[in-house]
């Protein structure tokens, strides 16, 4: 028995697996590469990074992705959208997906380029007004998921009332970490999952040894809610960093690279992000979903799509007797 495949415009992945993109510099080219080979979906996080470097990632997933399919993520919020989705399309890339906000004109650019778009939905309007502007299928993602939160549903909830609302593929996001979460997922009527927190654990993610490290050790307990400057909370690690947050003892901004296009300016979430992403996971931003209270190994992504596959596959079975 084989997993179901996953169709999106005109590009299939052998596994209804996306490895959501993580920014800053989580999800690069070693990880949305190795996904891609794998049979699922890889996402390089264009969130943060400049034109150049995004367009250096790609090409250097593509060499790694032994023809599978491969698409960035590009957060709706940061000020360079625009000129980084463009890149990306004009690379060659397979898929945009768009997080954080939502963005009429990123349909017409994916018209323009020939590149499915497929934005990150949190309610059944949503979804219908993306459909109408021609998304090519759409992710929902939960309460549970990793990264910044634009609704306080969980996922699960969400799932079967925007897959009655729109015609498009639907992917269920935040939560899932094994194969049996999978199943529960397409049971619902998802066309797949996207997953963040299982992938950033894994040897192939660009996040440093002591970030890994926290979401092996991490019980419930440690995962807590912080406030964006985004405007949205986001899912984080506790750490003497969030400890701060909570007295409202925020750092200082040392220097504003006006990389969103609103911000409240609380404090720099890209220096946070960037900072834990070089290994300083006290003083930095470490997001992770609620999942990471369940995460306990940092396998290879092909060990661990071979045991998301077997996963399923037990679950299936199950069902069967
Ligand atoms: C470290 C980290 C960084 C993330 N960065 C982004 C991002 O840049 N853009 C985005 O749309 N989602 C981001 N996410 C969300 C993931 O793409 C994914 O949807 C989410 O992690 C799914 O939930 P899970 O962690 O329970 O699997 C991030 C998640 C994590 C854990």
């Amino acid at each position: 028995m084989d997993m179901p495949s996953l169709t999106i415009g005109s590009h299939t992945a052998r596994l209804p697996i996306i490895q959501g993109g993580m920014a800053v510099r989580i999800s690069m080219a070693p990880l949305a590469g190795a996904v891609a080979a794998a049979g699922g979906v890889g996402l390089i996080a264009g969130s943060g990074l400049g034109v150049d470097e995004l367009v250096s990632e790609i090409r250097a997933a593509r060499d790694r992705a032994a023809g599978g399919v491969l698409g960035v993520n590009i957060m709706v919020a940061v000020t360079k959208f625009r000129e980084l989705v463009r890149a990306a399309m004009a690379e060659g890339i397979d898929l945009v997906v768009a997080g954080a906000g939502f963005s009429r004109d990123v349909f017409a650019w994916g018209r323009e380029f020939g590149v499915p778009v497929v934005p990150i939905v949190g309610s059944a309007r949503v979804a219908r007004l993306a459909e109408k502007f021609g998304a090519s299928a759409v992710i929902v993602e939960g309460f549970e998921a990793g990264g910044h939160l634009g609704t306080d549903r969980p996922m699960l909830e969400l799932l079967p009332e925007i897959v009655a609302a729109v015609q498009i593929p639907v992917i269920g996001a935040g939560g899932v970490a094994t194969g049996a979460d999978i199943k529960r997922v397409l049971d619902l009527g998802a066309a797949g999952v996207q997953m963040g927190s299982r992938f950033a654990a894994t040897v192939e993610s660009s996040a440093p040894e002591a970030f890994k490290r926290m979401y092996v050790e991490a019980r419930d307990e440690d995962i807590v809610l912080i406030k964006s400057p985004v405007g949205l909370p986001g899912r984080a690690l506790r750490n003497p960093f969030w400890e701060r947050t909570q007295r409202g003892d925020y750092p200082q901004i040392e220097r504003c690279r006006a990389c969103l296009k609103e911000c409240h300016k609380e404090y720099c979430i890209i220096n946070e992000l960037e900072m834990a992403q070089r290994g300083d996971v006290t003083d930095g931003l470490v997001f992770a979903g609620s999942v990471a209270a369940r995460i306990t190994d940092v396998p290879t992504v092909a060990d661990l799509m071979k045991r998301l596959e077997s996963e399923w596959r037990i679950a299936m079975q199950g069902e069967d007797r």
